[in-house]
This record gives structure tokens, sequence and C-alpha cells, in this order.
């Protein structure tokens, strides 16, 4: 079935593309940003680590710096990102009635400093709401991949891995296990797929809940 297209509203929309790395969350949030904007729409592009100056500054420490950084600063990093970003970029473009869609958010944080540097779920869930003043996503969708797959994807990509890329198997299936807790726990708000399946089935599975999320039921 084919999504009909959305039309132009005064409300903003926040949804989120999250996954572990290498499942296709950058092609997905391309296809939908094309899909909207085609619509009509006024549609937003962003990402964390990096959406902002600041945020370039800091993403460049998360993913760059060589050598050691505690797990309690990286989780304070990737806040202090996430907290800039939120005031100055995102919640402004909501208010204007704009579709924000972002790669990655606060259950990034959770899966990967709560789960993968086993921070403690709850306490960075917490610190990322302190951040952005309770600020949640209308929409989050989960592509789902196993991580030795994802892996296959990246090293065909021929990119040196980052500092977070370069962690073991074990990290990434922490990760991995704690997104499909968390969209167990927010079934309203996650939209899980299968990110071995094709692109397009993706995409349309994608425009088909985006497309209710703009448009309610009475
Ligand atoms: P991403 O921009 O998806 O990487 P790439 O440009 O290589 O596709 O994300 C950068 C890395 O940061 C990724 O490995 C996940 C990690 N990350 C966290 O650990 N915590 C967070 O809160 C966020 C937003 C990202």
């Amino acid at each position: 079935m084919t999504a009909s297209a959305p039309e132009s509203g005064s409300r903003g929309l926040f949804v989120t593309f999250e996954g572990g790395d290498g499942v296709g969350k950058t092609t997905q949030a391309t296809l939908l940003q094309e899909w909207l904007t085609t619509a009509g729409r006024t549609v937003v592009r962003t990402r964390e680590p990096g959406g902002t100056e600041v945020g370039v500054l800091v993403r460049d420490i998360v993913l760059h710096h060589r050598g050691e950084i505690a797990p309690r600063a990286e989780a304070l990093l990737y806040a202090a990102d996430r907290a800039h970003h939120i005031e100055t970029f995102v919640r402004p473009a909501l208010e204007r009635g704009d579709v924000v869609i972002q790669d990655r958010y606060l259950d990034s944080s959770v899966a990967y400093q709560g789960a993968g540097r086993v921070l403690g779920s709850d306490e960075v869930r917490d610190l990322s709401l302190w951040a952005t003043g309770g600020l949640l996503p209308d929409v989050t969708v989960l592509l789902d991949l196993d991580p030795s797959v994802a892996r296959e994807r990246l090293d065909a990509d021929d990119k040196p891995f980052d500092r977070l890329e370069s962690e073991k198997t074990a990290f990434h299936e922490r990760v991995r296990a704690e997104f499909l807790a968390l969209a167990a726990a927010e079934p309203d708000r996650f939209l899980v797929l299968d990110a071995s399946r094709p692109a397009a089935e993706l995409a349309e599975a994608v425009r088909e809940r985006v497309t209710a999320a703009l448009h309610p039921a009475a």
C-alpha cells in the first residue's frame, strides 16, 4: 500500500532515527526528507552528535579523541551536545511548525552509554531528559540489525572506524538489546523495522507511520 502524501500543517513533528552503526539510518532519513519536501512540508534535517557549531567540536572529541575518555565524561559530552542542539536548533524549528528529522537522539545515549558502557539506562535517560527539558520525539524509527551484519556493511564502506564503532561485538550486542528494550517499553513512540529488508520497503513503512503522526485520528 502506498501512503498518501501529507499536507502542510502548523504543528511541528519530531522524528528520530535510531539503531546501531551501519544499519542504514542516514539512507532512510534522506528518503523521508525527500518525500516530505516533495509533499510541501518544511523539513529540517539534523543529527547528534554534531548538529550545531558547538556540537561539531563535541563530535570531534567523542568520535576521534585518541586515548581514554571516562564513560561518565563521554555521557556528559553527548548530553552537552544534545542540550545545546535542542535549545538552539530543534525547539525553534518545532515551534515554527517544521518537521525535524534527526539521526540519533537520547535513545542512542541510553543504548550506547547506559547499556554499552554499563552506566545504567535510567541514569543516562534522566541526564538527557534534564539536558533537553524533557523533549521526547513524536516518532522514533528503530532500524534493527544483527551487529555482525552491520559490521560487514561498515567494512564495505572502507572508512576508518571511530571510537564507538571500534568497540567489541559484545558492546554492540548490548546496544542492540537496549534499543529493543526501549522500543518495547514505548510502543506508541517507536516503529521497529528489520533493517535487512529492502530500503524501499523500509521507506514505505516509515512514510505510513509519519503520515499517521501528522494526521492523528480525531
Ligand atoms: P553517527 O553520527 O551515527 O556515526 P556515523 O557518522 O559514523 O554514521 O554516530 C556517531 C557515534 O556516536 C555512533 O557510534 C553512536 C554514538 N553515540 C553515542 O554513543 N551516544 C549518543 O548519545 C549518540 C547521539 C551517539
